[in-house]
């Protein structure tokens, strides 16, 4: 009998108390930005200036921010726990790298990109990135200026890392969804997969129940950087599965 597999969906609810807007919320960023304008690829070709503004400010915005209780008390579990944890994270922030959570044997994996990454939108390679990004700025595989993208997975592409999280989900016995709305899909059907497999407990962690609450067994509802640390205490202890 191996141990328990965790698998931990988090939504930029699980940064907020770092300091970084969710989408949704009062004052969110889609509040102050339409998707349409900076998040699409038909938005780059557009108009890739405003595009790349909207990233390099986000980029920028990340050397303020410092993860919290809640990104820390995952890189705890995924220390401490004997069974396997992966963190799908929709978040292109680096927090839970930052809070050692793959130093610490947990698996992450960043499904929208990373605002630290930048892509060559001709080679498709990836770089690590962390200043800003131009129209101008040569593409370090091909020195060539306008080929470079942020490494970020916009509205009508496909999410990073779906084989893997897909056959993870199928086989996990908790799944844990902490600070996403459960607007966008294919995050927010992910419970749906954990529940196929008879044996998985599902629990939302959020301010306020999302949009597929329903569909958990079991809801928990506060700041993040309260709740996350007191039910990674609970399953330390023994007391989930
Ligand atoms: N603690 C816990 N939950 C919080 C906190 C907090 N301190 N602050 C906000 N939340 C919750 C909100 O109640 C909301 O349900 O976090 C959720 C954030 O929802 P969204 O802003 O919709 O963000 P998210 O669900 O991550 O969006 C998913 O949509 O726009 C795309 O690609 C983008 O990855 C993003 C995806």
């Amino acid at each position: 009998m191996t141990d328990p597999t965790i698998v931990i969906l988090t939504g930029a609810g699980v940064s907020a108390e770092s300091g970084l807007a969710t989408f949704r919320d009062n004052n969110g960023l889609w509040c102050n930005h339409r998707v349409e304008d900076v998040a699409t690829p038909e938005a780059f070709v557009r108009n890739p200036s405003l595009v790349h503004e909207f990233y390099n400010q986000r980029r920028a915005q990340l050397k303020e921010a410092h993860p919290n209780a809640a990104h820390l008390a995952l890189a705890q579990l995924a220390s401490q726990w004997n069974g396997r944890v992966f963190v799908v994270t929709q978040n292109v922030d680096d927090l839970h790298d930052r809070a050692a959570l793959i130093h610490s044997g947990g698996k992450l994996w960043h499904m929208h990109g990373e605002l630290h990454k930048a892509r060559c939108s001709a080679s498709d390679e990836v770089f690590d990135w962390d200043v800003d990004m131009t129209v101008d700025t040569p593409c370090p595989c091909c020195q060539k200026a306008g080929r470079l993208r942020p490494h970020i997975v916009w509205f009508g592409e496909m999410p990073l890392y779906m084989g893997m999280i897909q056959h993870v989900l199928a086989e996990c016995d908790l799944f844990i969804s902490i600070g996403t709305s459960g607007n966008v899909y294919p995050a927010a059907g992910f419970v749906r997969e954990a529940r196929m497999n008879r044996k998985a407990h599902t629990v939302e962690i959020n301010m306020e129940p999302s949009s597929g609450h329903s569909l958990f067994h079991e809801g928990i509802y506060g700041p993040a950087t309260q709740t996350v640390p007191a039910y990674v205490e609970r399953i330390l202890a023994g007391e989930i599965i």
